[in-house]
C-alpha cells in the first residue's frame, strides 16, 4: 500500500530568524528518531519510566501522525536543511458534557537541540501548535512534562501552562516496605 506524502507546508516563516518552522515530511523522519532518542536521554536523569517502544516504533507512529488529520509534527530548520528541533501535536477526543473539552489539542514530544536554545525555536514551535489547534476550534490544549525538569517548567509555564495534575510512581517493592513500617502510636 502506498502511503500518502502531505505536501511540506510553510508554517511561520521566520523571516527575521535564523530558523523556520514547517510541517514534517516523511524524509525528516531518521533526524525525528534521532531527535527523539536525544529527549528520551534527557528524561532518563529525571527518574522518569523507561519510554515504551523503541526506533522502529516510533518511525510507525511518526509515519501514522504525517498521514493522520488529527496529528502533526512540527519541525524548526536552521539553513539550509538542518532539523534542530521538533513538536508534535495531535487532537484528542474525550466523552464529556462540557463542549469545549470533547475536543482537545495535546502537545505530545518537544526537543530543542542544546546549541539552539534560548533563541525562541521552543516558543515558535509552540506559536505552529496553536495555529494548529485555533484553525481547528480547539479550546484547551495539555500536556505532560517532567516536575524535576525546571527549564521544561520554565518555558511551559511563560507559555501559559499551569500544572494541575501529579502523576505519582512507586515500585511494588517500595509501596510494600512503606506499609510494614509501624506507625508511631499517637
Ligand atoms: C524546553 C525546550 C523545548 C525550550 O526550547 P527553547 O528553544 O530553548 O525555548 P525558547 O528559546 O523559545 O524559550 C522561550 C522562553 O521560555 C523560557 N525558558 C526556556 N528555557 C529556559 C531555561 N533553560 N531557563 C529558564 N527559562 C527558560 C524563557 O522565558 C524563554 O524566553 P527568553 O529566552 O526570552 O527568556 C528546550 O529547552 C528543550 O528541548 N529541552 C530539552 C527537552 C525538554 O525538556 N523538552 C520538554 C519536554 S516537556
Amino acid at each position: 500500500m502506498m502511503t500518502k506524502i502531505r505536501r511540506t507546508r510553510e508554517v511561520n516563516p521566520t523571516a527575521d530568524k535564523a530558523f523556520k518552522i514547517r510541517t514534517a515530511n516523511m524524509r525528516d523522519l531518521p533526524i525525528i528518531a534521532e531527535l527523539k532518542d536525544k529527549l528520551d536521554r534527557h528524561h532518563h536523569y529525571s527518574g522518569l519510566w523507561p519510554p515504551e517502544g523503541g526506533r522502529r516504533e516510533n518511525l510507525r507512529r511518526y509515519r501514522q501522525m504525517i498521514c493522520g488529520k488529527a496529528d502533526r509534527i512540527f519541525v524548526a530548520v536552521c539553513s539550509p536543511h538542518e532539523i534542530v528541533g521538533y513538536l508534535t501535536v495531535s487532537i484528542r477526543i474525550r466523552d464529556c458534557a462540557d463542549r469545549d473539552f470533547r475536543r482537545i489539542g495535546f502537545i505530545g514530544e518537544a526537543f530543542v537541540e542544546k546549541t539552539k536554545r534560548r533563541q525562541g525555536v521552543g516558543r515558535a514551535l509552540v506559536e505552529a501548535a496553536a495555529q494548529f489547534f485555533s484553525k481547528r476550534n480547539i479550546k484547551q490544549v495539555t500536556l505532560r512534562n517532567i516536575i524535576l525538569n525546571k527549564p521544561a517548567n520554565r518555558f511551559w509555564g511563560r507559555l501559559s501552562f499551569r500544572p494541575i495534575l501529579y502523576t505519582r510512581t512507586t515500585s511494588i517493592g517500595e509501596l510494600t516496605r512503606t506499609l510494614h513500617v509501624r506507625r508511631p502510636k499517637p
